[in-house]
């Protein structure tokens, strides 16, 4: 098993060695993870994948604190990010208060949080109080709905300058990483460059310093869209599908459970 990562490993490996980061839900899965990924996410898109919602907006503290915990059980040689999720973090104060919670009731290592520039004040907060944080800039899926949708970012002169200042603001505030999310390419490789801690892409481009992938997009589990960043490691929903269509035609049959299956 490999050992465990450390913020100052994760911030030594820009340059280095590409980031690899995964989002887990529970234990199995961040077992199954734990010896590939340097860092396992346990994402509020689980709100999408495992609860079925339209966007990740609904999942609470509770539902995030209930899968970290899964998450560390399953793993403890990985180091953890915990999302923070929609309406947790709108003011320094309660993100502290909310943050704290997490941080006492899982083993989670660090928090991510999303937003640019306009949330550095709350990195700042968070990370003078002992609490480690991850950054998340450019398409920010929880909001959508303010957004009208999920849109690239750094289309223009104007966006990318934004995306850069974004990532200064929360590394000066003390973030150890940066998420970037769909945004153009060269704009990613761009913010890359202008900071001194990873920027791990998803949908951003191979000129990052590592890479995040949904696992139940990668490992092709979820069927509802698929976006164009999304490569499928696995056809996990066929598999899985065929495998209980065999099994439903066997206990039919009477053909399961045969003699070895019975006590
Ligand atoms: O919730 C999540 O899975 C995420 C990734 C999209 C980075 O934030």
């Amino acid at each position: 098993m490999p050992k465990k990562m450390t913020i100052s490993k994760i911030k030594n490996a820009k340059g280095n060695k590409p980031l690899v980061m995964i989002t887990a839900y529970d234990a199995l899965f961040a077992k199954l993870f734990e010896e590939s990924a340097d860092i396992l996410l346990v994402g509020d898109s689980l709100n999408m994948s495992f609860a079925g919602k339209s966007d990740t907006l609904s999942a609470t503290l509770d539902q995030m604190i209930y899968h970290t915990n899964a998450v560390c059980n399953g793993s403890s040689s990985s180091f953890v990010i915990t999302d923070m999720p929609f309406g947790t973090y709108m003011t320094k104060e309660q993100a502290l208060i909310n943050a704290v919670r997490v941080f006492q009731e899982t083993s989670t290592d660090a928090l991510k949080i999303e937003g640019g520039a306009d949330k550095a004040e709350i990195v700042r907060h968070l990370t003078c109080n002992g609490i480690a944080v991850c950054g998340h800039i450019g398409l920010l899926p929880q909001s959508v709905r303010s957004e009208g949708g999920y849109k690239v970012k750094g289309k223009d002169e104007r966006s990318a300058m934004s995306l850069v200042n974004d990532a200064k603001e929360i590394e000066q505030a003390g973030a150890f990483c940066i998420v970037i999310e769909g945004v153009k390419a060269d704009v990613a490789s761009l913010v890359a460059a202008s900071v001194g801690v990873p920027v791990i892409g998803i949908g951003a481009g191979a000129g990052v310093d590592g890479q995040v992938l949904v696992f139940s997009d990668m490992l092709g589990f979820f069927e509802s869209f698929t976006p164009k960043f999304v490569k499928k490691y696995l056809d996990g929903a066929t598999l899985v599908k065929n495998a209980v269509a065999t099994y439903a035609q066997e206990v039919v049959s009477r053909e399961f459970p045969s003699e070895q299956y019975t006590y």
